[in-house]
């Protein structure tokens, strides 16, 4: 079954380096990786902004981070970017519910839910979100690398709506996503690759992600490539061209 079926998941993790890829997701990785080489580091830079925002959010207080499509752990996974802080990973994907289950065994502070962000209203009830998460407090939503994994035009809207009446005021969303506005003709053979292997995929234009924060409060630069979003030193070449990231509040 693993050498059948590529999986997101398993991808992205080879992409990142790690060692859970079985053949069909190598094959398939690789394929991607020949349209756009600069996919692995770009993977790197999406963890890395997700590094950057979570200690920024840490150190503006926020101690409740809901990381959905949170993946395969690597290393600095949300929960250890932020000791103390409670944290709960969401993934559709069994292996990366199992993995991060391991890795959050006698934390008491962390969890992981197994649901699919296209119900919104599934997950923000879920009774183990609502145990870890005090939705009378601020908490950040993070929504990495994901968004572009739902191909329908309403849904990631829809989320962000539900998201946003959900959370109360000084809440977060951080949200990166993937972009064919560098590139059309690389990402539709992308889109084709992943679709041959039965994978969704939906890479959106600046300004439809830009609607994604409709409601929310800039932080920061606003939508950026992602090694542009408060860079600790100068990203140098636009290796993430193809991926914005951005922050956003609610203040009202
Ligand atoms: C490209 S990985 C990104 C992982 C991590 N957020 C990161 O930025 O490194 C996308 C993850 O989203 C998960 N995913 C895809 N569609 C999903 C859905 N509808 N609901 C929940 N998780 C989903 C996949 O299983 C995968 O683990």
């Amino acid at each position: 079954m693993r050498d059948e079926q590529p999986n997101v998941a398993r991808m992205w993790d080879y992409h990142l380096g790690g060692d859970r890829a079985g053949n069909a997701d190598r094959r398939l990785a690789d394929a991607v990786t020949a349209v756009c080489p600069e996919l692995p580091l770009a993977a790197r830079a999406n963890r890395a902004f997700l590094g950057r925002v979570v200690r920024h959010l840490h150190g503006l207080g926020v101690r409740q981070f809901l990381d959905l499509g949170a993946g395969l752990p690597t290393d600095r996974n949300t929960h250890e970017l932020v000791c103390g802080s409670r944290v709960v990973y969401v993934d559709i994907d069994p292996l990366a519910v199992l993995h991060n289950r391991i890795g959050v065994v006698g934390n008491p502070h962390a969890t992981v839910v197994h649901a699919d962000l296209r119900d919104p209203e599934l997950v923000l009830r879920h009774r183990d979100v609502r145990h870890y998460i005090d939705f009378d407090r601020p908490v950040a939503v993070l929504a990495l690398a994901v968004y572009h994994l739902v191909p329908d035009v309403e849904e990631p809207a829809a989320g962000v709506a539900a998201i946003y009446d959900h959370v109360p005021p000084g809440s977060y969303l951080a949200l990166s996503h993937g972009s064919a506005d560098d590139a059309p003709e690389r990402a539709a053979r992308v889109t084709d690759l992943y679709a041959g292997a039965g994978i969704p995929l939906r890479p959106r234009s600046r300004a439809e992600i830009t609607t994604l924060f409709d409601r929310f409060t800039p932080v920061g630069p606003g939508l950026v490539a992602v090694d542009r979003w408060q860079p600790s030193a100068s990203p140098g070449g636009a290796v993430t061209a193809g991926w914005y990231g951005g922050l956003g509040r609610k203040t009202g």
